[in-house]
């Protein structure tokens, strides 16, 4: 199976909680290692940028201001098969729908602030960790 790396981000609902080390256990406990993490204060400008594929959606707007709302911690997390894994280890979307053992179930509190991003594909990944790191602040 192949290494991947795919880009994480503990959302304002999960910061504001003082959560990042409790869900950073759960990606380590899992194996898949953090080779890059930054907290920043999103502009309006970059969450809408991150979040373009959704702009068409009824909620884009009140996710732009969400995401920018506190400090999010990105982070690019690197193992095996680690984008799918990463997935398995948030759970679903809606924290309600969300299998007892992952992040967004233990911490999540609605489809919103469901506490973790992750990237859902090669394809974004590689442009997701592209729009928050240079290649220098990855060590892995
Ligand atoms: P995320 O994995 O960051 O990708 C897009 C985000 O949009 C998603 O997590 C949710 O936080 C948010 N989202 C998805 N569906 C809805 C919805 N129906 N209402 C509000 N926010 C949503």
């Amino acid at each position: 199976m192949a290494i991947e790396r795919t880009l994480s981000i503990i959302k304002p609902d999960a910061t504001a909680r003082n959560l990042t080390g409790k869900i950073n256990t759960f990606f380590e406990d899992a194996g898949l290692r953090i080779v890059a993490q930054k907290r920043i204060r999103l502009t309006r400008e970059q969450a809408e940028g991150f979040y373009a594929v959704h702009k068409e959606r009824s909620f884009f707007g009140e996710l732009c201001d969400y995401m920018c709302s506190g400090p999010v911690v990105v982070q690019v997390l690197e193992g095996e098969n680690a984008i799918l894994q990463n997935r398995e280890i948030m759970g679903a979307t809606n924290p309600a729908n969300a299998d007892e053992g992952t992040i967004r179930k233990a911490f999540g509190e609605d489809v919103q602030a469901n506490s973790v991003h992750g990237s859902d594909s090669p394809e974004n990944a590689a442009i997701e960790i592209n729009y928050f790191f240079s290649d220098i602040e990855i060590a892995g």
